[in-house]
């Protein structure tokens, strides 16, 4: 089946129902493994001009979808789920070349994606419209009377991040084409070739010529240019928070939904179980090496108890493995490039410079950065405020449970905390003082289940994903109002 998406390692787009190779052979880009640099595939450097005609088809192609029955769109994504699953190995196997994820996890997230576009499909219902009575309103009788019908917004530019090519691509598509807009997809350029496996499972599945589309290309060529371009209509876009302030500025008036960084606090009480408070702390922060948006990126611990925690996680920590993601066991994997390395040695640095103390790692091997503890951070150091995207975990500790709520809302992210306690009372007091978009009880931050709604609030974005939610945001109310003579 995925023969016809690649020659020769070269990966061609779906463009208006068909496959098509680059034009020119000689501008193509690489994608090399961060895992040892060889070549994953090649894709298309797409022209300004191609994206012209690839908005073209998809704003034509939608004018039909919308008309198909929303009971057959739900059939179509089932189908793409099923399709999906089925071809999970060999999706995982080639994130883990193109993505550096261990096979584990890859296969998992093509799971979850499947799950999550079946979930989708199982939502249809939000496309039911409604109908209101003026007559509730002073002034007005039942003789004027609204049909609400949720309609498509149109053309859908959805971008998804390197980190999960898969399931952050489809968690946009799904609601996307569910609510019958069509979509243009652009994956980061890591990740792509993982990514278009999933477009084909779309295709293959009965998503209709232009439905679905898929670019590639430099940022510098077709970047601005599409975010900018008339015939979008929405852009739902996964990212860095540096991008999605110069996205928001490009898009002037097209609405957007934004998922961008996080600086995710693990807030531990006096009375927390430390055990649990422990494990779930690291794996909170370590898996996939941090490079999570819902990472666990700083411990705040009151003073009474961080020694004990401390000693807790260092053992948590000898439990991890680092290397080569082909092995089941290893946690900790190579960065996605050597530029991210660096800014975490960096914020490592600065911290060490400044009077932390590194308990564990602060070493880093080209791109592999070991899982590195550091503990005694202080406000004037980098890494209590910086993202690093990065197996590294500081630990604040405070006098007490004010002081965690302040330092944690100082942060310019606010996208999700957890908080360590016996106390429901206590965690429910925390909790409503957080400014983020969802605080976690006695567990690690963590985005699923994927129903659940999940938005951040200050840099860490703008709008609500989660099934429903996504799919509410990709339509919008249309109102036919009946004025009788009753
Ligand atoms: O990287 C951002 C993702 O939305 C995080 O999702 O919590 O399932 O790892 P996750």
């Amino acid at each position: 089946m995925f023969n016809e998406i690649s020659n020769d390692k070269v990966y061609k787009n779906l463009i208006h129902g068909e496959w098509v190779e680059s034009e020119n052979l000689e501008n193509l880009i690489e994608i090399k493994s961060p895992l040892d640099g060889s070549l994953v595939g090649k894709v298309t450097a797409m022209s300004k001009k191609d994206i012209d005609n690839v908005i073209k088809s998809a704003k034509k192609a939608q004018a039909n979808w919308d008309n198909v029955p929303i009971i057959k769109r739900v059939e179509i994504l089932y189908k793409a789920a099923d399709i999906l699953e089925k071809h999970s190995n060999e999706i995982a196997e080639i994130m883990l070349y193109e993505v550096c994820k261990d096979i584990k996890s890859a296969k998992t997230e093509v799971l979850r994606t499947a799950d999550l576009i079946r979930s989708t499909a199982n939502h249809s219902d939000i496309l039911q419209g409604e109908s209101l009575t003026g007559s509730v309103y002073p002034g007005y009788t039942k003789n004027k009377q609204a049909i609400v019908t949720k309609v498509p917004l149109g053309v859908v530019l959805a971008i998804s991040p390197f980190n999960y090519p898969i399931n952050l691509a489809a968690s946009k598509i799904a609601p996307a084409i569910l609510a019958g807009n069509s979509v243009v997809f652009k994956s980061a350029t890591q990740g792509v070739i993982s990514a278009l496996h999933m477009v084909k499972c779309f295709e293959e599945a009965g998503v209709p010529a232009g439905v679905l589309n898929s670019v590639t290309g430099y940022g510098s060529e077709i970047g601005d240019y599409i975010v900018s371009h008339r015939g979008i209509n929405f852009i739902n876009y996964t990212g860095s928070t540096e991008v999605g302030r110069k996205l928001s500025k490009l898009a002037e008036m097209t609405p957007l939904l934004m998922e961008l960084g996080g600086k995710d606090s693990a807030i531990v009480l006096d009375d927390a179980d430390l055990n649990l408070a422990a494990n779930n702390i690291v794996s909170g922060a370590f898996s996939y090496s941090g490079q999570r948006c819902t990472a666990i990126k700083r411990i705040l611990v009151t003073k009474d108890v961080a020694d004990n925690l401390v000693s807790l996680i260092k053992d948590e920590m000898t439990k991890i493995k680092a290397g080569n993601p082909i092995h089941e066991d290893v946690t900790v994997v190579p960065l996605i490039d050597e530029k991210t390395a660096e800014f975490v040695e960096s914020l490592i640095e600065d911290a060490k410079k400044l009077g932390a103390d590194i308990l564990i790692g602060g070493k880093r091997d080209k791109n592999l950065v070991y899982p590195t503890l550091v503990d005694n951070v202080t406000e004037n150091m980098r890494l209590a405020w910086e993202e690093p995207f990065g197996p590294v975990l500081p630990i604040i500790r405070v006098k007490d449970i004010e002081e965690a709520i302040e330092i944690s809302n100082k942060s310019e992210y606010g996208l999700q905390a957890s908080v360590f306690t016996k106390d429901i009372n206590k965690a429910f007091y925390v909790a409503n003082k957080l400014e983020v978009g969802a605080v976690q009880i006695n567990n690690k931050t963590e985005r699923g289940p994927d129903i659940f709604p999940f938005s951040g609030v200050k840099d860490s974005g703008v709008g609500v994903q989660g099934v429903k939610y996504a799919i509410e945001a990709m339509t919008r109310p249309k109102s036919i109002v009946l004025n009788l003579n009753l």
